[in-house]
């Protein structure tokens, strides 16, 4: 029933020559639509300025991998000149426009599925500021032993999920895109 007043919709809107304008910048009326249903994995990140700016050393994390309060916390200024030991200092507006990027995504904005299990995994004023911290991706990685991880000089870090999660670029994180490098695909 519901499926059949869904296309009836559509063929009415496209019918009325409804378009993007009705809807959110940079969402068509297909994505809106598609925002009815779950949807899996993460939102990839296509904000070119993003990616240029954040993959210095290791790659672009999607913005619906952390909470909109921890994105805060690390976009403040002296956050960002002491970034893990390391100096991601950024001018104003380009701090600004990234962290706005990203918090329009951030985990708790989202409708892809990991990003709400991730929140529905953080205490209500939890916002970590890594996201190997968070307790699903902490849960998720349990049993993988650490001569895998730390003791693995390609991998060197959980931090680095593109070194295993071959679709981790697209923000898929799916366990069978996984191929922890020595160890091969994954499988107990
Ligand atoms: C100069 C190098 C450098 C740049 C540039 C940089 N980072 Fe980092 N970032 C690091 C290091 C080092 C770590 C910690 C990795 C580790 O513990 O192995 C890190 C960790 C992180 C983490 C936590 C990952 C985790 O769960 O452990 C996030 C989130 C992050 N960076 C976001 C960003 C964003 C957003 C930018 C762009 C503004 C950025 N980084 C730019 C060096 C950098
Ligand atoms: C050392 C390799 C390795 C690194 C680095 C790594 N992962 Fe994973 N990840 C795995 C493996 C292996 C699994 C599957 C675990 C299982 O199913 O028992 C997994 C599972 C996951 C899952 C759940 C997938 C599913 O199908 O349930 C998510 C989400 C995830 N990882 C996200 C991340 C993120 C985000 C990072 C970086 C912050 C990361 N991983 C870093 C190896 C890695």
């Amino acid at each position: 029933m519901m499926k059949k007043w869904i296309v009836l919709l559509m063929v009415a809107m496209i019918g009325l020559g409804i378009n993007s304008a009705a809807f959110a910048e940079d969402e068509s009326f297909f994505d809106w639509l598609f925002s009815l249903e779950p949807r899996n994995e993460i939102k990839p990140m296509h904000n070119e300025l993003y990616n240029e700016e954040c993959s210095d050393c290791h790659f672009p994390y999607q913005a619906g991998l952390l909470p909109e309060a921890s994105w805060r916390k690390l976009f403040e200024p002296a956050a960002l000149e002491d970034h893990f030991g390391d100096n991601a200092e950024l001018d104003d507006e380009t701090r600004i426009e990234l962290l706005t990027a990203l918090i329009a995504d951030s985990a708790d904005k989202s409708h892809y599925k990991r990003s709400k299990k991730i929140i529905a995994s953080l205490g209500e004023n939890e916002a970590p500021l890594r996201i190997i911290d968070i307790p699903y991706i902490k849960r998720k990685h349990h049993d993988i032993p650490e001569d895998l991880i730390a003791g693995n000089e390609k991998v060197k870090s959980l931090s680095y999920c593109d070194a295993c999660h071959q679709k981790a670029d697209e923000g898929i994180y799916d366990d069978d895109t996984v191929v922890i490098p020595g160890h091969g695909n994954w499988t107990w």
